[in-house]
C-alpha cells in the first residue's frame, strides 16, 4: 500500500517509513526537504497522488500556544483538504497521551486543534496517543541547562520506544480506520529526573540535576499519574534499559 508519511524525515517519521518498508509497503516521504510545506499547502497534491492513507508525524516546538495552535490547525486544514482531492481512504495522527488533562502546555494545546480537527473531518481517521519517548528526559535537561545545572521535575511516566511506536503507526495505518484513539506506553514506570541521569550517564555527560517543578517548563498540574496511559493501552516491548545501552554506545 502506498502510505504518505508527513514529517518523514523526523525522529518518529524516519522509524515510521522504515515500518512500512519493513512490512513491504510503499512509504511516500513528506516534508519541507522533500519540497512540500504542510502550513501553506504548497507541493501536497502531487505528493499524495495514489496515496491510500497518511500518517501524520509532523512536529513543531514553540513556547506560544497561539504559535502551536496555529500551525498544528494550518497543517491539518491542508492535509485533510488535500487528502479529499486525492481519495485517501484513511488519516492516521500520532498525538501525545493525555493532552487534556494538562491545560498549561503549548504544544498539547496544539495537538488538542489537531485531535479536534481530525476527529471532526471527512477522513475516515485512527488517532495513534503516545507516551513520552525515551529521549525525553534528556530533552528537559536541554531545556534549563546552564554551567549551574540543568532543572528537571519529577514527573511520573511510562515512558516508549519511538520504534515501537513507529510500528504501530505502520501497522494501524495499513488496517481500516477505527475512529477512535489507540493509547501505545513503554513496559514501566519512572521518574523523570532518574530518567535524566541515567541517560546523562550512558552518554558521559555530566551535568547536576535540580529536581524541582520550579523554573520547569513543565508545570504541576503534570505530577502524579496525570502522564500515565489507560488500562486499555498498547504495551510496547521495548525497556528503558535496552534504549540505555544504545546511548552509551555512542561513545
Ligand atoms: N517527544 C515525545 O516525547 C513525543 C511523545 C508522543 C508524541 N510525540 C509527537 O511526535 C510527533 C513527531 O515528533 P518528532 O520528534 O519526530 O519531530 P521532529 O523530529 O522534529 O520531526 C518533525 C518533522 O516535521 C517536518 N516538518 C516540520 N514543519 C513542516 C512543514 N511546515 N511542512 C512539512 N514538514 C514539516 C520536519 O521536516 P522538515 O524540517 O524537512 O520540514 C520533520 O520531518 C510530534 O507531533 C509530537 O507531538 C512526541
Amino acid at each position: 500500500m502506498r502510505v504518505a508519511v508527513i514529517g518523514g524525515t523526523g525522529l518518529v517519521g524516519r522509524h515510521t517509513v522504515d515500518a512500512l518498508r519493513a512490512k513491504g509497503h510503499e512509504p511516500v516521504v513528506v516534508s519541507r526537504r522533500t519540497g512540500v510545506d504542510v502550513t501553506t499547502g504548497a507541493g501536497l497534491d502531487a505528493a499524495l497522488e495514489g496515496v491510500a492513507a497518511v500518517i501524520d508525524v509532523v512536529s513543531f516546538e514553540s513556547a506560544e500556544r497561539a504559535a502551536a495552535e496555529q500551525f498544528f490547525a494550518a497543517e491539518t486544514e491542508n492535509l485533510l483538504i488535500a487528502e479529499q482531492r486525492a481519495g485517501v481512504g484513511h488519516h492516521v495522527l500520532l498525538s501525545i497521551v493525555g493532552v487534556d488533562r494538562v491545560e498549561g502546555n503549548a504544544h498539547y494545546a496544539g495537538k488538542r486543534v489537531q485531535e479536534a480537527l481530525v476527529t471532526d473531518g471527512a477522513i475516515p481517521w485512527t488517532i495513534v496517543a503516545a507516551t513520552e519517548f525515551f529521549d525525553f528526559a534528556a530533552q528537559v535537561v536541554g531545556w534549563t541547562r546552564t554551567d549551574a545545572g540543568a532543572v528537571v521535575p519529577p514527573l511520573l511516566v511510562q515512558p516508549v520506544a519511538v520504534a515501537d511506536v513507529a510500528d504501530l503507526l505502520a501497522e494501524v495505518a495499513v488496517r481500516k480506520p477505527v475512529g477512535r484513539t489507540i493509547e501505545i506506553a513503554g513496559p514501566e514506570t519512572h521518574d523523570l529526573v532518574d530518567m535524566a541521569r541515567r541517560t546523562l550517564t550512558a552518554r558521559g555527560d555530566e551535568v547536576r540535576l535540580i529536581a524541582s517543578w520550579r523554573d520547569s517548563p513543565l508545570g504541576v498540574e503534570m505530577a502524579g499519574d496525570v502522564r500515565l496511559p489507560g488500562d486499555d493501552a498498547r504495551i510496547a516491548p521495548t525497556t528503558f534499559e535496552t534504549w540505555l545501552a544504545t546511548q552509551s554506545k555512542r561513545g
